[in-house]
């Protein structure tokens, strides 16, 4: 590997930097608003065994890889591809991956600009009085009235830019070790409150005791899809991230540190929303509307709830805004690094030409159900496109990429930071990125398509 040039690039300060901006992309809305839907729709327990063993057997890979691509080309994601494998057509994984970055965004900054919405009625009203039918009526109102929920998503995109704009030290890196701290106490917070509701252990049961005749292909495709969506894996955002982490730091650590606070988050998330769904009778199945309909009903109720609607709010807001940066940021590293524009034209480009499709997404939730793509609204398209289709995909090349494309002594040089840490585990990761993982991603979609 030719020496590479490092001067001048932003990059992050510190290991606990490193792990915060990781950290803060992976835990997201995926977390707290997917996860723990996707989960009530596919049977539970069974669920989160198999989304388990993704984490573990393609996640962490997957991200170990992205970090490697990363750091040892110093470039984002196309780049990337383009410097460590020229003249090959790897930069169209790349170019999937920002491709992958407007597809996430337009659907997230939709649910994002709903949890300021939500945020801002948990202050004034606290959902005081509301039924069941009036939170629907409530839920449906805002989506339908077209202009304040696209008021929010651009409101969202705009906290967005002002973060990437500026820059990868002053910006992601300070803002993120400020909110994922307050993120953990306000999960741990919401936590204890709802396991120590009457009935509490109904929903703990539904979380954690799997009942595997609830799986089918559909069921493993969503856990696969949520993995890698919940874990950032498969666009190059962590390719991104991972340009901006010192030669020091070791990759490995910090994927597992990354997947393991991930992997937690989710759970709590799950045990701050069931065990109360079930406490208060609710249908645990609720799709997407679970936390906007189902939760406010649970606060309405609950003692405390006004103080923990805000607190939960608070949450969802923080916890999408740290994710909607690094998706942003692979964009503007794009467009800075390959494209010759200053960071701040780039971050102003990327976040307008985004809003345009995140606005369709948005109307196509309400006021404009013709924005259909394949008997799906415009929304649900670009969530599975993005999730169960694009991030698999890029993943998957992903690891064809390190585990056949690199030199075996430069993957090892880059996990070992040139011989500083010790790589116990470099062969069980070869063969998994070599074997285990693109198999798996490949048995997993065909399936899907009806071969197998
Ligand atoms: N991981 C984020 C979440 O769970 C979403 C995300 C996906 C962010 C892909 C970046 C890239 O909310």
């Amino acid at each position: 590997m030719a020496h590479i040039p490092t001067t001048e690039r932003d990059s992050f300060g510190s290991k606990i930097g490193v792990i915060a901006a990781a950290a803060g992309s992976a835990i997201g809305l995926g977390n707290i608003w997917r996860f723990p839907y996707v989960l009530g729709n596919n049977g539970g327990g069974a669920f989160l065994i198999i989304y388990l063993v993704f984490v573990v057997g393609i996640g962490v890979p997957v991200m170990i890889s992205e970090f490697i691509i990363g750091r040892r080309s110093q470039r984002n994601p196309y780049g990337a591809f383009v410097k460590l494998a020229p003249g090959k057509p790897w930069y169209l994984v790349g170019i999937m991956g920002i491709l992958a970055a407007f597809t996430i965004l337009s659907f997230y900054s939709t649910i994002a600009g709903w949890t300021l919405e939500y945020l801002i009625e948990a202050f004034s009203t606290g959902f005081q009085n509301m039924t069941k039918s009036s939170l629907n009526d409530n839920l449906n109102t805002f989506i339908n009235n077209g202009y304040r929920p696209v008021l929010w998503q651009l409101i969202f995109m705009f906290l967005t830019g002002y973060v990437v704009y500026a820059g990868v030290k002053n910006g992601i890196e300070k803002y993120t070790k400020i909110l994922m701290p307050i993120l953990l106490v306000i999960i741990i917070v919401l936590d204890v409150n709802s396991i120590l509701l009457p009935g509490a252990g109904k929903g703990l049961t539904f979380l954690f005791k799997p009942d595997f005749s609830k799986i089918n292909g559909e069921v493993v495709l969503e856990a696969l899809g949520q993995a890698f969506f919940s874990l950032s894996i498969g666009m190059g955002t962590l390719i991104t991230y991972g340009s901006y982490i010192q030669k020091k730091e070791n990759l490995g650590n910090t994927a597992v540190s990354v997947s393991m606070a991930d992997t937690l988050i989710a759970i709590l998330a799950g045990i701050a929303i069931f065990p109360a769904v079930f406490s208060f009778g609710i249908n645990p199945e609720a799709g997407p509307s679970l936390v906007f309909v189902t939760l406010p009903l649970i606060f309405e109720q609950m003692t405390g709830g006004y103080f923990f609607a805000i607190l939960f709010f608070s949450l969802l807001a923080i916890a999408a805004l740290t994710s909607t940066i690094s998706v942003l940021e692979v964009v503007v590293a794009y467009l800075s690094e390959e494209r010759n524009m200053s960071r701040k034209k780039a971050t102003v480009i990327s976040a307008a030409a985004i809003s345009v499709l995140g606005i369709g997404c948005t109307l196509s939730q309400g006021p404009a159900p013709q924005l259909h793509i394949l008997g799906k609204s415009l929304f649900d398209a670009m969530d599975f496109l993005s999730a169960n289709i694009l991030l698999p995909l890029g993943g998957l090349f992903i690891v064809l990429f390190v585990g056949w494309q690199l030199k075996r002594l430069d993957v090892l040089d880059e996990l070992s930071s040139g011989g500083q840490h010790k790589v116990a585990f470099f062969r069980v990761y070869l063969i998994i990125v070599r074997f285990l993982a693109p198999i798996a991603i490949l048995l997993v979609f065909l399936n899907n398509l009806g071969v197998i």
